[in-house]
């Protein structure tokens, strides 16, 4: 079960507006084909300061001290090293002394996180597990092309997870394509090494991932129902991986159920890639939306392809 959240975004922010300076773009287009208003993305700090941020939040909402960790899990597609982890970078800074590694399962890490946590836990290795979600996708965007660079911001989350039955059913896939959505890694130069174009740089085919996003979702939550016996109007709220608010609405349709039960803050941190479930989830633990008892179903998709689905009582 989740005992804690913790998240932390960049001080420094960009909003629409900012974007028709740099690109052919405009706030009407951005606000109506994605619901994107702002993002936060990082200038002054650096990703391991934010993930380290999220981690001693929390741990300080679970009431948890670094020293009690039995393992510390990190979702993200590169941190400030390649070496060391971002896992063992906030083990060092939390003052952690647990075992801590990577994931990479791009925007759909927190799932994919909960899903060996999970697993480890159930096995009876380990008793309390922190995962941290931390993205910086500003690194790997062209600025120059506005179909990629209003979607993105950079953010962490984090969640800290204890022995419980509050985790009803958890699931996660993959299907291998780096056609639809993909970052070349840059590599240094080398006498051996011959420089292709674009390298490091996000490639997306947006309309391809959108119609992946909305079925990922929508089959994933409905075979999540069918596996424990319920409707999705048995679901309290669904939290999604915030990329596009039309994708939230063609889930919200598909599944017949209310806008009220889709919470959202897209509009404030545009897609922050693995960091966007935690975020959404710490925020709304903050404002107390969550009572005792609902039933959450939390559901991410991304580069990959990877996609997951879990649904979970919250324990309060
Ligand atoms: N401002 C203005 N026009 C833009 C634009 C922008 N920022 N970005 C793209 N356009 C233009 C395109 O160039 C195209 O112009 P054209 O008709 O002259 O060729 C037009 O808008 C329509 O492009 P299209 O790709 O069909 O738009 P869309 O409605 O599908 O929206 C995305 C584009 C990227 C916003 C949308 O496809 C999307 O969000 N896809 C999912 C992406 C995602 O979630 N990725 C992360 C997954 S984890």
């Amino acid at each position: 079960m989740i005992t804690g959240t913790g998240s932390c975004a960049p001080s420094s922010s960009a909003g629409n507006v900012f974007f028709e300076r740099l690109v052919d773009t405009t706030d009407e287009w951005i606000t109506a084909r994605t619901g994107i208003k702002n993002r936060h993305i990082i200038s002054g700090e650096t990703l391991s300061e934010l993930a380290t941020a999220a981690a001693r939040r929390a741990l300080e909402s679970a009431g948890t001290e670094a020293a009690e960790l039995d393992l510390i899990i990190c979702a993200t597609m590169q941190g400030d090293y390649i070496i060391p982890s971002m896992g063992c970078v906030v083990q060092r800074e939390i003052g952690a002394t647990c075992p801590a590694f990577d994931l990479n399962a791009a925007c759909a890490g927190f799932l994919f996180a909960l899903d060996v946590a999970d697993g480890l836990i159930s096995s009876g290795k380990y008793n309390k597990i922190l995962i941290v979600c931390s993205d910086q996708l500003s690194k790997f965007i062209d600025y120059s092309d506005r179909s990629t660079c209003v979607l993105f911001g950079d953010g962490a989350g984090a969640a800290v997870v204890e022995r419980g039955d509050s985790l009803r059913y958890i699931r996660i896939c993959s299907k291998g394509d780096a056609d639809l959505l993909s970052i070349n890694s840059a590599r240094p130069k080398s006498p051996f090494f011959v420089e292709g174009k674009s390298q490091g740089y996000l490639a997306m085919s947006g309309q391809d991932v959108f119609k992946f996003a909305v079925s990922a979702v929508v089959g994933s939550i409905k075979e999540a129902c069918a596996a424990m016996g319920i409707t999705p109007d048995d679901i309290d709220y669904f939290l999604l991986h915030q990329a596009n608010g039309r994708i939230i609405d063609m889930a919200k349709s598909q599944l017949g159920q209310p806008c009220e039960k889709f919470l959202t803050n897209l509009a404030e941190y545009g897609n922050t890639s693995a960091a966007s479930i935690p975020l959404l989830l710490d925020e709304q633990r903050r404002k107390g939306t969550f009572k005792r008892g609902d039933m959450l179903a939390i559901s991410g998709f991304g580069g990959g392809l990877c996609w997951g689905t879990c649904l979970l009582k919250w324990a309060g």
